[in-house]
């Protein structure tokens, strides 16, 4: 049997085909090959049991049927067992664990593996997504940071990601800033800082038309001349964005991410009558109090709560848009999915778009795109409310940034005295910025998580500092034996694993394949980050044990080989975390 990228995938297949022989309805059956309890294996087919079970039949000795029939092929590679009422098990064989090992050598020999999971697909991601005329805050960073591994993720498994940021660059905000704008500026803060001038430009003007109605309907007015097309208000909106354009353009790059597009809310403008149209037509919108509403009448929850898709007063608003955007991105980029990121606030209006979308889809005959809206909890302080500074403000992204960089440059300086300035400064900006990146997706997204600058910095646990200490611990081995760990001469002629803890690395390795199907299936980078850690715990045990310069030369070449991929496997993975990688320390 071939040591393909995908066991589990390639076992499946065998024992589909199996099922056949073995006398099985094989149309019927599937085979549920998964990961096993390591205790048990490598892989359990569990399929058995449901179909002995719809069929009266003694599951255990359907599994024996089964397992006859196999292949001997599969059997020269894994070792099969029976477990309890029908489980099949899968041990991979030393020999094979090797194979595998030698056939995955470099990145692009794993992404060709991996691309066979979403090979063709095409996904539009839009994250980030922030509104105009404010600065970027620590609650900004989960979409960015959880959405660039997700684009990343899907890339490698063979995805052609399209990243769309779908910023609010429209909208009733527009009137308060352009009145502010006219009435209150000030021209050196807008030199000096534009963003935050336009920020405070923006809090004034709310302020203002809160104290003064005469300023609420001036603002009104700004809003409604910007919507007719007026000149001088188009331009004022343009710099605006603008402005926040560049600013947020200096926090993406400092993250490394890239947008394929930039398709704001106002993009959307002219594709919104054709919303009101179909909605009607379909039958799917009717007129409530003025207003253009969608109710799921078979939904409980949204019963009392339409979607309201045109307000009483004839304007849009983020509903229209999102449809229109749904739209745009089945049509114009024909994706096979789209998937969208923010906070868990908005999970019920990406639930009511959905459920809209899937009806509208429907009536109009459209091809339906799979639809994920990946939410996520939000950072909280050491006391467990939304963090912020001490004056109460949010923290601004940017100085957070800093601070971490600030702080990791003190680390690494107590840790590394001699080494020189510019090293540390490079070495701080790794582990400054990936210890933020890294806590934000070490846990399951779906919770809050409390930020605390000791627990992400530190050089033990689920940690970026960790982490990437890991990684340059083994080029170090590498770097004392003289030898690169991607040459392949000195791992050339290894014997299979055989010790515990070789046996136990080289297992832990083989579960990359398994780990990305699970973390691009649900969306969730916590689980690469778990297999990572976890990867580099069984590696310290294994050198802990093993010396790796012996005299035998097949189980030298077995134990640089383990070294050599535990790297290639630590370094994709944290790549794909959008993590920068160090050799040295
Ligand atoms: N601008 C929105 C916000 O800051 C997020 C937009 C997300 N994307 C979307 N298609 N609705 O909350």
């Amino acid at each position: 049997m071939d040591v393909t990228f995908n066991l589990a995938a390639a076992l499946d297949a065998v024992l589909q085909t199996a099922a056949g022989a073995a006398g099985l309805e094989a149309t019927a059956f599937a085979p549920d090959v998964r990961p096993a309890d390591p205790r048990h294996g490598d892989f359990q087919a569990n399929g058995v049991l449901g179909y002995a079970k719809a069929r009266k039949l003694n599951p255990r000795a359907t599994a024996e049927q089964l397992v006859a029939a196999l292949p001997a092929d599969l059997r020269e590679g894994f070792d099969v067992t029976i477990a309890g009422p029908g489980f099949i098990n899968f041990a991979l064989k030393p020999a094979t664990l090797l194979a595998w090992l030698q056939a995955h050598d470099d990145a692009a020999h794993l992404k060709a593996g991996a691309s066979a999971y979403y090979g063709g697909q095409r996904y539009v991601v839009d994250y980030s997504s922030p509104n105009t005329a404010k600065q970027l805050h620590v609650g900004h960073i989960r979409s960015m940071v959880i959405g660039e591994a997700i684009c990343r993720l899907l890339e490698f498994c063979g995805a052609d990601v399209i990243r769309d940021n779908h910023i609010g660059d429209w909208g009733t905000q527009f009137g308060k800033l352009i009145w502010g704008y006219k009435n209150l500026r000030d021209e050196a803060a807008l030199d000096r800082d534009p963003l935050e001038e336009l920020e405070r430009l923006y809090k004034a003007a709310d302020a203002a038309t809160k104290s003064d109605p005469t300023v609420l309907e001036a603002a009104r007015a700004e809003l409604v001349k910007l919507q007719q097309g007026d000149a001088e208000n188009l331009a004022l909106w343009q710099k605006i964005n603008a402005i926040s354009s560049g600013a947020f353009a200096r926090i993406y790059e400092r993250l490394g991410i890239k947008f394929d597009h930039e398709l704001g809310e106002s993009f959307y403008n002219d594709k919104l009558p054709r919303i009101y149209t179909e909605m009607q037509e379909t039958g799917l919108a009717t007129e409530s109090q003025g207003a253009l509403v969608v109710f799921p009448p078979e939904h409980p929850r949204f019963k009392t709560q339409p979607f309201i898709v045109r307000k009483s007063d004839g304007a849009s608003n983020y509903a229209t848009t999102d449809l229109a955007t749904m739209l745009y991105r089945t049509e114009h980029f024909q994706a096979d999915a789209i998937i969208v990121l923010t906070d868990t606030r908005q999970s019920d209006h990406f639930e009511q778009l959905w459920l809209t979308t899937q009806k509208w889809y429907a009536q109009k005959g459209y091809r339906l795109p799979r639809f994920e809206h990946v939410s996520f909890g939000s950072i909280l302080g050491d006391d467990g409310k939304a963090i912020k500074t001490r004056s109460g403000d949010p923290i601004r992204l940017q100085s957070l940034l800093d601070e971490a960089e600030e702080r990791a440059f003190g680390l690494v300086t107590e840790k590394s005295p001699d080494l020189p300035e510019a090293d540390r400064r490079e070495i701080a900006n790794a582990v400054g910025l990936g210890a933020v990146r890294y806590a934000d997706l070490a846990q399951n997204r779906s919770s809050d998580y409390v930020f605390n600058w000791e627990k992400i910095l530190s050089f033990d646990g689920n940690t970026a500092p960790y982490l990437l200490y890991a990684v340059t611990r083994v080029h170090s081995i590498f770097r004392k034996l003289g030898l690169d760990p991607c040459a392949v001469a000195a791992t050339a002629g290894a014997s299979a694993p055989e010790s515990e803890h070789e046996l136990a690395l080289a297992r832990k390795l083989a579960g990359l394949p398994a780990v990305l199907a699970t973390t691009t299936a649900q969306l969730r980078p916590h689980f690469l980050c778990t297999y990572l850690y976890e990867l580099a715990g069984t590696f310290s045990s294994f050198y802990a044990a093993e010396k790796v310069l012996v005299e035998e030369a097949p189980v030298r070449a077995l134990r640089l080989l383990l070294c050599a991929r535990t790297l290639l496997f630590l370094e994709t993975g944290l790549n794909l975390l959008g993590l920068r990688m160090l050799t040295r320390m």
